[in-house]
């Protein structure tokens, strides 16, 4: 019998789930439940069952095999700061959350084997951490990483700021442990580079968006602790250019490269008028700005080969003007712009978010086709485009009124939302670079996904989930 709304059916549900995890680990209160049915952007709103919150994989187990008997749906959740609706329940009162937010132990972490084993619900920046304390670096770093959890950057493949030297979460991880929707167990936590003994079962959940399984456990990859970091603030004309002040950097710099952000005019006025103590580096403005970042274990003449390289992209007319922070903190101050776009776009109004990837070297003509499509449709539209320019992918938005209605909302969302992707489909890119597609771009998923791709996805769906209870409504 599927799980329904019957109230006397929920109540027994909930003992049940009490008595595996204990009463304080399951909250029934809609006052406590909030935090957990609404979305970080203010965008996905739900209702749910109970939110049930695990300390152990063995509870998990308890708790999957029990869902998967009574047909119950299952949310899985970590920090909650998604962007594209995936941790938030539906409307129907229905779904249970689970949340990984009391499964917080550090297990090992191995300086020589360099990996770091961890519970799915420890913070990113508690990683950050652990590494550190060994002399080590995990770079996966992104605006959110004080809240939210490495089971969820795997459950989305998150990107962020370090993509261009590190990679994807995916290319962080070696091991997982995950409860599968019967509630078995699968153990590969293992701190291995090399490894083939058949298909690679860690690559079908890291970016499965809890819609295969419940991830428990991770062994990252750590690397060489930099020494330190030049951090850089470059005003510009043109996109073209800031794509060509990329290439530079990566002939005269190398690896030393770690971070590459773009920001268009735009989207730094909207930082600086929504957010206190938020300034520009430089005197004038510029259509495109980018703060870029070198970093090494051995800091001698980091900052000489940053300014020269600079130097020489003025000369050249790639760039117009640049600042190098002279200090952590003039550093810290530089990135507080970058990461602030996020909560000013927020504050400002509701964005029609697109996390497009693309070939670098299309960036800036896109960018000129897709700004014609949308002044076309809506001249009065703010477009905020900002992103990670070093791995192609484009955080392309287009900023309603805070007022807008929603019929509105979901009017001119389709109208662009069409422009826009069609667009990236043109230019051979991805509709969902490292936000994932939750419920914002499932229909779009279909749209753009070859039928024998979707047909793939779907087969192994139905194979590792057969009674279908993995986050209903999100990804597939
Ligand atoms: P949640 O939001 O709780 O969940 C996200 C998805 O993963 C949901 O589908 C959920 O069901 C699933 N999930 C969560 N935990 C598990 C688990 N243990 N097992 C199975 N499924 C699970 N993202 C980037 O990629 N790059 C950025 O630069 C970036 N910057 C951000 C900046 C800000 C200010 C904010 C608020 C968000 C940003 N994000 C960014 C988005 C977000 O932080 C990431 O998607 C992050 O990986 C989500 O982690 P979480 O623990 O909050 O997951
Ligand atoms: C970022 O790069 O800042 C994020 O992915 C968040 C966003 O798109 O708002
Ligand atoms: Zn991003």
């Amino acid at each position: 019998m599927p799980m329904t709304q019957d109230p006397m059916k929920q109540k027994e549900l909930t003992s049940r789930l009490m008595h595996i995890v204990g009463e304080d680990g399951v909250l029934v209160d809609p006052a406590e439940q909030d935090f957990y049915v609404n979305d970080w952007l203010g965008k996905a709103h739900g209702r749910t069952v109970a939110v049930v919150r695990p300390r152990t994989t063995g509870e998990v187990s308890a708790v999957m095999r029990l869902c998967h008997q009574t047909h119950t749906p299952v949310v899985p959740q970590g920090g909650n700061t998604g962007m594209s609706g995936g941790a938030t329940p539906d409307m129907s009162g229905a779904q249970v959350v689970l949340s990984l937010n009391r499964m917080k132990r550090i297990h090992e972490v191995d300086p020589i084997n360099n990996t770091l084993t961890a519970d799915a619900g420890v913070i990113l920046a508690d990683i950050q951490k652990a590494a550190r304390d060994v002399g080590r670096y995990f770079p996966l770093s992104l605006g959110a990483e004080g809240s939210c959890t490495i089971g969820g950057n795997l459950a989305t493949n998150a990107g962020g700021t370090s993509v261009l030297r590190y990679g994807n979460t995916r290319e962080l991880t070696l091991g997982l442990e995950v409860v599968l929707p019967d509630g078995r167990i699968w153990n590969g936590l293992r701190g291995l580079r090399k490894d083939n003994t058949g298909y690679d079962l860690k690559d079908l959940f890291i970016g499965s968006e809890g819609s295969l399984g419940i991830i428990t456990g991770v062994v990252l990859k750590l690397f060489a602790a930099p020494a330190g970091r030049v951090t850089a603030w470059i005003g510009a004309q043109q996109l073209d250019h800031v794509v060509s002040l990329l290439s530079h950097l990566q002939s005269t710099c190398g690896p030393r490269l770690s971070a590459f952000e773009m920001m268009s005019g735009a989207s730094l006025a909207l930082v600086t008028q929504h957010l206190d103590a938020h300034v520009s580096p430089l005197e004038k403005v510029y259509p495109y700005y980018a703060l870029i970042e070198l970093a090494d274990t051995n800091m001698t003449g980091l900052q000489d080969m940053l300014q020269t390289a600079l130097s020489t992209a003025i000369e050249d007319g790639l760039i117009d003007d640049c600042v190098v922070a002279m200090s952590e903190a003039q550093s810290l101050s530089m990135w507080k712009l970058r990461e602030g776009i996020s909560l000013a776009q927020v504050k400002a109004g509701k964005a029609v978010k697109h996390d497009i990837a693309l070939p670098i070297s299309s960036l800036a003509i896109f960018t000129k086709e897709a700004d014609q499509a949308v002044i076309t449709s809506f001249p009065d539209l703010p477009i905020i485009n900002f992103g990670h320019i070093g791995d192609g992918n484009l955080h392309y938005n287009v900023l309603l009124p805070i007022n807008v209605s929603s019929d509105d909302y979901k009017t001119k969302t389709a109208v662009l939302n069409k422009r826009i992707h069609d667009l990236v489909a043109q230019f051979n890119g991805s509709i969902s670079a490292e936000h994932g597609v939750g419920t914002l771009r499932r229909d779009e998923l279909r749209r753009y996904k070859s039928s024998v791709e979707m047909d793939l996805m779907i087969s192994i769906k139905r194979a590792i989930d057969p009674n279908q209870i993995m986050n209903p409504g999100k990804l597939l």
